[in-house]
């Protein structure tokens, strides 16, 4: 089959070579000339994803994907399925940007012809693909949706840095705006997906289910929060008790940590609580998640008193470990919250260079000595830390549970952990 995939992002980019391995010709449009050009020479345009530079080299290799800028020609040559991932650009409230999305349905609407079916993986708030997407593509050729073309919504619930894995793990949700368009939506998808692949009865319910699942997250995740500073005030261990909680098959408690970043899990329950007016639940996880940082450097400040004047490095900008993404990432507002007690936050993080530190907003690290630290993200190097790779800290904050407590306090660093009693330097 030929297929195009629009958006060749973190997401599109696996996605479109995961189909051209599967048998199929793929596609793959970008407006950045810069990723076009790299996916033709076979070269990933981001790190980090788990083996897609040697799956690109044999898919762009055999011919079986290509790149180009111009989307509405590729749609226009006649694909069986046109699988469209590109970003929803929120603001820092979450409120949706639609002109990405307007702008690429409008470029796939002016080449559309009868027969074809597309799908938006993209996560979006319940409704848009019957209410925005379908009648944006329609408006290119005057065709009408789900009688000369199909619409689906598919949603991309892979992670970054493990598509594939996922992509060949992970039930395949389909929704269609009418039981033909989603039943071809189904059976187009099957040629690609070895795991399941389920109808979902309508594109409202695949578009609730990825709202559904990641706020579901959100709200665990700010339960898990509440714990562990409750566990703080009360001198408990609260990772020992979400392990022993967790022992009984209906407990699933998520881990409590600094903070909630990425272009999902802070921003998809935003979209849920605009559908559901009545909602409480996520709009009080919400604000618990976001209160991390600060509590964070709350724990800093009261182990090591007034932060004024010190020099503070935040270990991690990126929202979670391995990932090249800064999204909402924790790391900002524990610099902003740093920034007013009077601290000079520094920054340092194995995937960004000190001038991608800058352009984010942060002072890079110069390595000179510090006052403290923040683990901020995850990132796998951060095991490994000694306290002599943090010269001076005499209190870092462990906002991820990934250093080697005992080292440091054998260096005579005192490590603050959330939840957890603090382990204090034994020197
Ligand atoms: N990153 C994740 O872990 C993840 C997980 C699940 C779902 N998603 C979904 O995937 C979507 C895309 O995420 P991503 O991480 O791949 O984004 P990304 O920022 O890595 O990539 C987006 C790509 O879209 C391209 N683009 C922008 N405008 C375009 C246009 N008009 N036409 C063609 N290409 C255009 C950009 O040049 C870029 O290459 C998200 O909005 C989200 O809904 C992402």
């Amino acid at each position: 089959m030929r297929v195009v995939v629009v958006a060749l992002g973190k997401i599109g980019l696996p996605l479109a070579v995961h189909i051209a391995r599967a048998g199929h010709e793929v596609v793959g449009c970008d407006i950045d000339a810069a990723v076009v050009d790299a996916v033709n020479a076979a070269t990933p345009p981001f790190p980090g994803e788990a083996g897609l530079r040697e799956a690109l080299a044999s898919v762009v290799g055999s011919g079986a994907l290509r790149a180009q800028a111009d989307t509405t020609a590729a749609v226009a040559a006649g694909p069986e399925l046109v699988v469209a991932v590109p970003p929803l650009i929120v603001d820092a409230h979450a409120q949706p940007d639609w002109r990405v999305l307007d702008s690429v349905t409008a470029a796939i609407g002016a080449g559309l012809r009868p027969g074809t079916t597309v799908s938006i993986e993209t996560t979006l708030p319940v409704g848009t693909t019957r209410t925005r997407v379908a009648p944006g593509l329609a408006r290119g050729r005057g065709l009408e949706p789900e009688i000369d073309f199909h619409v689906v919504f598919s949603p991309e619930r892979v992670s970054s840095g493990r598509v594939f894995r996922d992509l060949a793990t992970y039930p395949k949700l389909v929704g269609g705006l009418t039981p033909e368009g989603e039943a071809r939506g189904v059976e187009l998808y099957g040629r690609f997906i070895e795991a399941e692949v389920r109808p979902m009865g309508s594109a409202e319910a695949a578009e609730l289910t990825k709202l559904a699942e990641t706020t579901y997250r959100d709200v665990n995740i700010a339960l898990a929060n509440e714990y562990a500073r409750y566990a703080d005030e009360a001198g408990i261990d609260i990772e020992r008790v979400i392990e022993a909680a967790n022992s009984q098959p209906f407990s699933h408690i998520h881990r409590p940590g600094i903070a909630v970043g990425g272009h999902c899990i802070p921003v998809y329950p935003r979209f849920y609580l605009g559908s559901d007016r009545e909602a409480q639940i996520p709009a009080a996880a919400r604000k618990v998640n976001e209160a991390m940082p600060a509590y964070a450097v709350d724990l800093l400040e009261r182990a090591a008193g007034s932060l004024r004047d010190a020099r503070v490095l935040i270990l991690g900008v990126a929202y979670r470990g391995g990932v090249k993404e800064t999204a909402f990432s924790g790391a900002f507002a524990v610099r902003d919250e740093l920034r007013r007690r009077g601290a000079i936050p520094l920054a340092a993080d194995p995937l960004f260079s000190p001038a991608e530190l800058r352009a984010h907003g942060f002072e890079p690290w110069d390595g000179e000595a510090v006052g403290a630290a923040v683990v901020q993200a995850d990132h796998e190097e951060y095991r490994r830390l000694r306290p002599e790779d943090v010269p001076g800290a005499r209190a870092v904050v462990d906002g991820r549970g990934v250093l080697d407590a005992a080292a440091f306090a054998a260096g005579g660093v005192a490590v603050l952990r959330i939840g957890r009693p603090p382990v204090l330097p034994t020197t």
